[in-house]
């Protein structure tokens, strides 16, 4: 029997890929392993978004020289981000790599594969049960059977040009997929076991699709239009419509998505958010900067007020949201003004948490050549006292679910989390891939507790 052993880095848009991206390996009788050692394939998902994620990625390749000269026939197949963005290099400086395929090239991922695949493996005889041509049905999607969780990936790429950000580059364009191919997707995996899906996109609410070209039934449509907002005639599905259309899956428990873009935060979205029963409490909103200078200088297309009036439209539509973010200290010519106004929206939008990096000059993005570099030393003491800030104030926001009853979808027989995104052990086993209820007994090492 062969193995496959995947490491991914980076994102859930990475995470997702890889899913994609190993299934035809899946499909021709490979199982998957937790242990490298006794891999047939190594599957590696790289992310170049700050040089550190890159730099890890590099080394981990390097460190499977090894694994593979163990055995010749062991396949390495290297993809994602940091792969489109240094390929050719990769490729000199890492020979023994079978397969070095880019974000961009997703699309022409399959062939290559199969040219590889055919190169290395006669599979009737590796595996004993090679699926000449299409696996019978049920076994297709078989790698998502029974995830409580999954993510379902509805656009590619970015139309945006934030100048600290290599995304754009590596990932191209945005490309949307079909509802039609959205909602079969999502209806497969609630079929083997999903209850949560993570919508993804690198600006996941950007996503629109010809109404014309939406080959889903007329039905679908104008049952959410009779509640829905004025019959004016739109050519797109956009991102709420979207919502709208997952909401009756039968059997789907929540909803939710990442990475959404300010700017798209319209009051469609605030509205179908409120309505969708099952969209989950919870909104990771991307602000990087409180500075409206800053903002400016990323090219994020909003200004601190337009923000923070998001939040605040969020907040009252949606009753106890949990609103997380993304910030980066040290940008160009970020004064300790500006990093001043970062603290002070943090207070004011009131943040659930906060992902917050240093700012990493990334080659070929607008901001890695600008005047005014921030001194490393500046980075860091920024980025001590934002975290100083942030974590604080994430603990008391975590503690009002104290007394409370909470509704947890269980990953693991003690581990869940609850529609707002937070984390929470049962001290009594539940059941694996359901939802179970408790009222939170405490507050331990950053965990909700259920007791008893
Ligand atoms: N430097 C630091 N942080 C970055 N991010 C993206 N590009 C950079 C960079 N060059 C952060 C942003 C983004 C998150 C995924 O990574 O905050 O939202
Ligand atoms: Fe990068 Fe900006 Fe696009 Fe997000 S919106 S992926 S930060 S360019």
């Amino acid at each position: 029997m062969l193995k496959l052993h995947i490491i991914s880095f980076g994102c859930q848009m990475n995470a997702a890929d890889s899913e994609e991206m190993t299934r035809p390996l899946l499909e021709r009788g490979y199982q998957m392993t937790s242990d490298i050692a006794e891999a047939d394939a190594v599957f590696v998902n790289t992310c170049t978004v700050r040089q550190h994620a890159e730099d890890r990625a590099v080394s981990q390749i390097g460190r499977l020289r090894r694994w593979k000269s163990r055995s010749p026939g062991r396949l390495l197949i290297v993809a994602g981000c940091a792969a489109e963005r240094l390929k050719e290099s990769l490729q000199k400086r890492f020979p023994f790599v079978d397969l070095v395929s880019g974000a961009k090239s997703i699309d022409e991922y399959p062939a290559a594969l199969e040219q590889v695949l055919k190169k290395k493996f006669n599979f009737e005889k590796e595996t004993g049960d090679y699926f000449p041509s299409a696996p019978p049905a049920g076994l297709k999607s078989q790698p998502f059977s029974g995830a409580p969780q999954s993510h379902v990936t509805i656009m590619r790429g970015c139309n945006y040009s934030c100048s600290y950000c290599i995304v754009p580059a590596v990932r191209g364009r945005e490309q949307y997929r079909s509802p039609a191919g959205i909602l079969q997707e999502i209806r497969e995996k609630v079929s083997r076991g999903t209850r949560e899906i993570m919508l993804l996109g690198q600006t996941v609410n950007s996503y629109r699709y010809p109404r014309e070209a939406a080959s889903f039934g007329r039905d679908a449509l104008l049952t959410w239009r009779r509640t829905g907002e004025p019959k004016t005639a739109r050519d797109f599905v956009d991102f709420p419509d979207l919502l709208r259309l997952i909401e009756p899956t039968e059997g789907l428990e929540r909803i939710r998505f990442m990475s959404p873009h300010p700017h798209y935060v319209s009051d469609s979205m605030i509205t179908a958010m409120a309505e969708c029963r099952k969209v989950c409490e919870h909104i990771h909103l991307p602000v990087q900067s409180g500075s409206d200078r800053l903002l400016r200088l990323m090219q994020r297309n909003y200004s601190r007020l337009e923000f923070l009036s998001r939040v605040a439209k969020l907040r009252s539509a949606i009753p106890d949201i949990a609103i997380t973010t993304d910030i980066i200290v040290g940008f160009p010519q970020e004064t300790e003004e500006d990093f001043q106004d970062t603290l002070r929206l943090v207070e004011e939008a009131d943040f659930d948490a906060a992902y917050c990096f240093k700012f990493s000059p990334r080659d070929g993005t607008a901001a890695s050549p600008m005047q005014g570099q921030t001194a490393e030393a500046v980075k860091k003491e920024r980025l001590k006292r934002l975290l100083e800030l942030v974590e604080s104030r994430a603990l008391s926001k975590k503690a009002r679910f104290i007394g409370r009853e909470v509704e947890v979808l269980m990953e693991d027989v003690r581990f869940g989390k609850t529609r707002n995104f937070f984390p929470v052990k049962f001290e009594r086993a539940q059941t694996p891939g359901r939802l179970a209820r408790g009222v939170i007994g405490a507050f331990e090492n950053a965990a909700l507790v259920v007791k008893g």
